[in-house]
């Protein structure tokens, strides 16, 4: 489907659960938080309205996210289930706590590509940014998604004063994995909204620590992509520029909440809820009405910041 500024609406993010086993500062004041939505989507219920989003709102790449994905009981029938109605493209955004023993049960369902969070590879700084969890089971579980064939790329939020002196050490890891690091600009959502000691490092600043190490030349990324993308010797990285050059205008993505509401936009995010059409006998004018209406609350500028928590859409 396409929005009123022209753009192919065609992949659709899931938070397939508001719980989670971590608590990044950037994302919740508390781990408490995190809370699981009574009205959860059943696994049944989320595979329906995939569907009836690919057959009549034309989605053709899913993400699962969070919250945290890997504490979603039926996550392995989630995928199957989307797998079998033919899409293909299935990615999953995780902290990758739990990822190890499930990395091969996941792949044999039908996943195709892990982004793993990691915002330090010091144990301690892990653990203060994220308040719960341990650095060594994120790094097990992007091994185990190495050896298991699914494609690996690490989001690593950059904060001032916090982990801006980790960006070669993240960089030089991912080289020697064969992981792209994807640099992200914070974003003001959440407790961050509106906050005056909101910790930006900037894409430029990103760029210029690299560059003191590396010799570094843009290439280009996907159209619809949100990363820019840079070659170094020995691999590439991305950053995630949300300030700097956002890039709200070439956005093709749609959210799916927990509890089966559409969100068409991050910085104007109206949830419209697609849940009673799962008993619609014939939900294909319903459902483009709802998802018209959802994606014309699209902006094409810039983010502007939204008390929304991450975890309630998953990025
Ligand atoms: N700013 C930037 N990135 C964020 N993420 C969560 N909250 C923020 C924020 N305020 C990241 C997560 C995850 C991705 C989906 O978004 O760390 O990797």
């Amino acid at each position: 489907m396409f929005d009123l500024h022209g753009r192919k609406i065609n992949k659709l993010r899931i938070s397939l659960s508001e719980a989670c086993n971590m608590a990044c500062t950037y994302c919740v004041s508390s781990l408490h938080d995190h809370k699981r939505d009574p009205d959860e989507l059943k696994a049944k219920q989320i595979i329906s309205l995939v569907h009836m989003l690919k057959d009549h709102a034309g989605i053709e790449k899913i993400r699962l996210t969070g919250g945290e994905p890997l504490l979603y009981p039926n996550l392995i029938q989630v995928i199957a289930g989307i797998r079998e109605m033919g899409l293909s493209s299935i990615g999953m955004t995780t902290n990758g706590q739990l990822l190890a023993r499930k990395a091969e049960a996941l792949a044999k369902a039908g996943l195709k590509s892990v982004n793993l969070s990691l915002d330090s590879l010091q144990p301690e700084k892990f653990k203060s940014l994220g308040r719960v969890g341990k650095l060594y089971k994120t790094l097990e579980g992007i091994e185990a998604c190495l050896q298991n064939g699914l494609s690996v790329k690490v989001n690593m939020v950059v904060i001032k004063g916090e982990n801006e002196n980790e960006i070669v050490d993240m960089l030089e890891y991912g080289l020697t994995h064969g992981i792209e690091i994807r640099f992200l600009e914070l974003m003001a959502m959440g407790p961050l909204y509106k906050k005056d000691d909101y910790k930006l490092v900037s894409m430029h600043e990103m760029l210029e620590r690299i560059s003191a190490r590396f010799t570094v030349k843009p290439v280009s990324a996907d159209q619809d992509s949100t990363s820019l993308r840079y070659w170094v010797p020995g691999g590439y990285f991305g950053i995630i520029p949300n300030n700097s050059a956002p890039f709200c205008s070439t956005c093709s993505r749609l959210r799916l909440t927990s509890n089966g509401q559409l969100i068409g936009c991050l910085s104007n995010p109206t949830p419209i809820s697609i849940h009673h059409l799962l008993n619609h006998p014939d939900p294909a004018d319903a459902l483009q009405k709802i998802v018209k209406k959802s994606i014309s609350y699209k902006q094409d500028f810039a983010f502007t910041g939204s008390a929304l928590v991450m975890s309630r859409v998953g990025g």
